[in-house]
C-alpha cells in the first residue's frame, strides 16, 4: 500500500481551474505515483455509462494479461488518472483527477466525472506509468425539459461468446449512436465451445467471473461499440446462471443452498466492476440497486429495470402476489410512471413483456406471461403517457402492441425486443420458424430469429423510428448487415 498522499478530486479540479487554460493536458501535471507494471495494462478498453446532465460514469479495468483472473496485476493499489475534454485531442480539457485501482475491486476503475458540460460530446482517457489507454467518445444528457429533436438509439442483448462473432457490433458502431441500451445476457456463465471457446469452466465464483468479463471484453468489436458512445446497462439471468431466481439456482444445478447464495454474491459483485453504472458498490451479498432512472431532456425518461434481484421462484401465473420486481422496486416504477413529463419513456428491462403464450397453452417462466397481475399493474401506469418497452431475452427481434394483459384490448404500450449479438448462433429453420410464428398473434406486428442482430431506435418528439439490423451470419467473421424490417411508431402509439 503506498503511502502517497491522495489529493481529491476536488484538489485536483481547483487546480484545474488555474491551469486548464495554459496548459495542453493537466494529466501531465497529476501528482500521480508511479506504477510498478512491465507492460500495457489496458487490455480490457475503455467505457462510460448513464450519462446525466453534468456527469457521466468513467470506466476501465487494468490487467496486463487478460486470461488470468487477477490480470497479472500486482496484488497493492495502482494509481489511475483520467481526464475528458471536448476534443479528441485533449486540449479543452474540462475535467481531470486521479485515484487509486484496488486489488480487491480486481483493478476496475470507475470515477464519476462531474460538473461537465450539459448535452455535449466529450472525449476521455486513463493513464497508468507510462501507459495510456485508447480514448473514449461519451456525452452528456440534455438537461431536464430541455428541447431535444432527436436521440439515436442502439439496443442490444446476448452476446453468447461461444455462438459466433459479434459483426453485429461492428454495424452498431458504424450507425453512430448516442446510446447504447444493452438489456442483459452480457455473459453466459456456462462452459463450453462452439464457433469459439469459453475460458476456463463454468463460472462459479469471483475469479471465474471476472475471467469471463476480461474475456468477452477482450474482444475488438465490443471495445469499439463501449468507446464509440455511453451504455446504460441491466442484467439477465446468464450474469448468474441460466434461469435462476434469487433463491433458486437453475434446475439440476450444481451449485444450490448456501453455495448458491455465495456464487450469486460473486457473479453480481463481478457484474458491478464491470459496468460503468451509477448504482452504488455491491454490498457483502454482492447486493445494490441496480433499477434506476435517466432524462434525455424533454424528450425522453428511461425507467431502467431489474427483473432478477428480488423476483419469485416458479408459482402460479395468476398469483396476485406474485412479483418479478419486488414490492419496492415496483412501488417506485408505479410512482414514477404517473409523474409523466416528457414526451416519451421506456421500460428498460431483460423480459419480453408481450403475451406470447397463444392463449396460456406456452408460458415461459421466465417473462412476464408468468407474472400476470404485476404485469397489468405496471401497464396500468404505464398508459397515462406514451411508453416504449424495450426487451432481450428471447434471441428474436420482436415488434408487439401491448394491451392492459401483455395483448388484445386498447393499446397502453409498444414493446421492441432486440435479437442477439450473437446467442444461439446461425439458427437452423425450426427454430426460426417456431419464433416467426409469433408473429401470428393479432398484436405482434414482426417476429424475427433467423438473423442475429440489435435494433435501432431513432427517437424524435413525434415518433419512434425502430430499424432491425441483422448480420449474414456470425458463424464466421465480417459477414454483410442490412436492414431486415423498419417501424414507426407514432405518438399514439399506431406503428406502421
Ligand atoms: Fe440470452
Amino acid at each position: 500500500m503506498s503511502d502517497a498522499p491522495a489529493l481529491t478530486r476536488r484538489d485536483v479540479l481547483v487546480l484545474l481551474g488555474a491551469t486548464a487554460a495554459a496548459c495542453a493536458s493537466p494529466l501531465a501535471d497529476l501528482p500521480l505515483p508511479p506504477a510498478a507494471l512491465t507492460a500495457d495494462p489496458f487490455t480490457l478498453g475503455v467505457a462510460s455509462g448513464d450519462p446525466v446532465p453534468e456527469g457521466v460514469i468513467l470506466w476501465t479495468r487494468l490487467a496486463v494479461d487478460p486470461t488470468v483472473a487477477d490480470g497479472a496485476m500486482p496484488a497493492e493499489p495502482v494509481a489511475v488518472g483520467w481526464e475528458i475534454a471536448r476534443d479528441a485531442a485533449f486540449r479543452r480539457v474540462v475535467a481531470a483527477g486521479w485515484d487509486w485501482a484496488q486489488p480487491q475491486d480486481g483493478h476496475a476503475f470507475e470515477v464519476d466525472a462531474t460538473d461537465l458540460p450539459t448535452d455535449t460530446r466529450l472525449y476521455y482517457r486513463f493513464v497508468v506509468g507510462d501507459w495510456t489507454s485508447p480514448v473514449g467518445r461519451t456525452r452528456t444528457a440534455p438537461a431536464p425539459g430541455a428541447p431535444v429533436t432527436s436521440l439515436r438509439i442502439v439496443l442490444a442483448s446476448c452476446q453468447d461468446w461461444r455462438d459466433g462473432y459479434w459483426t453485429a457490433w461492428e454495424d452498431a458502431v458504424a450507425q453512430e449512436p448516442d446510446l447504447v441500451l444493452f438489456v442483459g445476457d452480457y455473459i453466459y456463465e456456462n462452459a463450453g465451445t462452439d464457433v469459439r471457446e469459453h475460458a476456463g469452466g463454468e463460472a462459479v465464483d469471483l475469479a471465474g467471473y471476472r475471467t469471463r468479463y476480461a474475456q468477452y471484453r477482450s474482444d475488438p468489436a465490443l471495445q469499439a461499440a463501449h468507446a464509440a458512445c455511453p451504455w446504460v446497462v441491466t442484467w439477465d439471468d446468464h450474469e448468474v446462471d441460466n434461469d435462476y431466481a434469487p433463491d433458486t439456482p437453475e434446475d439440476g444445478a450444481s451449485v444450490t443452498g448456501a453455495a448458491f447464495d455465495a456464487r450469486r454474491a460473486d457473479a453480481w459483485r463481478a457484474f458491478r466492476e464491470a459496468m460503468p453504472l451509477r448504482a452504488p458498490k455491491a454490498d457483502a451479498d454482492g447486493a445494490f440497486q441496480l433499477y434506476r432512472r435517466l432524462g434525455w431532456g424533454d424528450l425522453l425518461d428511461l425507467f431502467v429495470l431489474d427483473t432478477r434481484q428480488y423476483r419469485d421462484g416458479p408459482g402460479d401465473r395468476d398469483d396476485t402476489d406474485r412479483t418479478m420486481l419486488g414490492a419496492t422496486q415496483r412501488a417506485w416504477l408505479v410512482d414514477q410512471l404517473g409523474a409523466g413529463g416528457t414526451r416519451w419513456r421506456a421500460l428498460v428491462q431483460s423480459l419480453v413483456m408481450a403475451d406470447l403464450t397463444f392463449g396460456g397453452i406456452a408460458v415461459n417462466r421466465q417473462q412476464w406471461d408468468a407474472f400476470t397481475a404485476e404485469r397489468r399493474a405496471v401497464l396500468d401506469a404505464a398508459a397515462s403517457a406514451p411508453t416504449l418497452v424495450v426487451s432481450g431475452d428471447r434471441h428474436a427481434g420482436l415488434l408487439a402492441h401491448l394491451g392492459p394483459e401483455g395483448a388484445g384490448g386498447d393499446v397502453v404500450a409498444v414493446e421492441v425486443s432486440s435479437n442477439s449479438i450473437s446467442s444461439d448462433g446461425d439458427v437452423d429453420a425450426g427454430e426460426a420458424a417456431f419464433k416467426a410464428a409469433w408473429a401470428n398473434q393479432e398484436h405482434v406486428d414482426y417476429a424475427q430469429a433467423a438473423r442475429r442482430g440489435y435494433a435501432l431506435l431513432d427517437v424524435t418528439p413525434d415518433a419512434i423510428t425502430v430499424t432491425f439490423r441483422v448480420v449474414e451470419r456470425v458463424g464466421e467473421p465480417g459477414a454483410p448487415a442490412s436492414t431486415d424490417a423498419s417501424f414507426t411508431i407514432a405518438r399514439d402509439l399506431t406503428v406502421t
